[in-house]
């Protein structure tokens, strides 16, 4: 005979029983390594979104973390947002609910070497907050935010080498060797269209490419003890015609991007 006694005991076993099953699956999800993508614009992940396929998607701190494979490897993908603070507040996040193994940081940038021209791709080697420094009474003065173990590796952080080679490998399958470049990409929370800066980011950074949010990926990454790279697509030549550029190339270059991360997937499984 069932009373209500044994009723409560029974929906409270069932209770219980749903709950560890929740628990077990969320632990499990995150025991598993996955690869950590990033960009800051919509434009930046539709193509890697469309292309994964996609477990489930969490919230956390309004920015979505899509949780899946994307060619067969375990990745979670994430759009930060515009400029430093907002990538590096994600990527932080990612960092602190996930396992990541390594992080990679898609998107478009400005080409700032004289060699490097719109849709040529960039994979950055180190990366440099340009922005840093003291404003004096004879202007801006750059100060290094980062120690390095000599002068000239004050103020920046260096991409893992592994998935430096990896990255432009797999860019010059993609573009060809004639638009792929290896260097310094330059970050700061400006959009720069000034041919006269384009110079300064030349001269005080040996800086091939300039864009919002690397440097802080970087960072974080540095401090979490993350491998991670930076790879960029030029959208403008980060000069007065910089935003008609983006305009007219901003989606074609960050598709480019996203294809390269797709071929580092699939050599990864080969
Ligand atoms: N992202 C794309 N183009 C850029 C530019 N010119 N400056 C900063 N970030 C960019």
């Amino acid at each position: 005979m069932l009373n209500w006694k044994r009723i409560w005991i029974i929906l409270l076993a069932v209770l219980m029983l749903f709950s560890a099953a929740g628990c077990a699956g969320k632990a499990q999800t995150q025991s598993e390594s996955r690869i950590g993508i990033i960009s800051a614009m919509d434009n930046e992940v539709s193509l890697l979104l469309s292309e994964a396929e996609i477990d489930h998607v969490e919230t956390i701190g309004s920015v979505e973390f899509h949780v899946g494979t994307l060619h067969g490897q375990p990745v979670v993908i994430m759009r930060s947002g515009i400029g430093k603070v907002m990538a590096a507040s994600a990527a932080t996040a990612m960092l602190n609910n996930y396992q990541i193994s390594n992080v990679i940081f898609t998107g478009i940038a400005g080409a700032v070497g004289d060699e490097t021209q719109v849709l040529d791709q960039v994979i950055a080697t180190r990366l440099v907050q340009h922005d840093y420094g003291t404003m004096t009474n004879e202007g801006f003065v750059w100060a290094s935010g980062v120690d390095g173990e000599d002068d000239d590796e004050k103020g920046y952080y260096f991409c893992d080498p592994d998935l430096v080679t990896l990255a432009y490998d797999s860019a010059v399958q993609v573009m060809g060797e004639e638009h792929v470049f290896k260097g310094t990409i330059a970050t700061g929370d400006q959009f720069v269209a000034s041919e006269e800066y384009v110079k300064t980011l030349q001269q005080s950074f040996d800086a091939i490419a300039c864009e919002m949010e690397g440097a802080s990926i970087a960072a974080v990454c540095t401090q979490y003890e993350v491998p991670f790279v930076v790879i960029r697509t030029m959208s403008d030549k980060a000069d007065g015609n910089a935003h008609e550029s983006v305009d007219n190339m901003g989606d074609l270059a960050a598709d480019n991007s996203s294809r390269i991360v797709i071929q580092m997937m699939d050599a990864m499984r080969s």
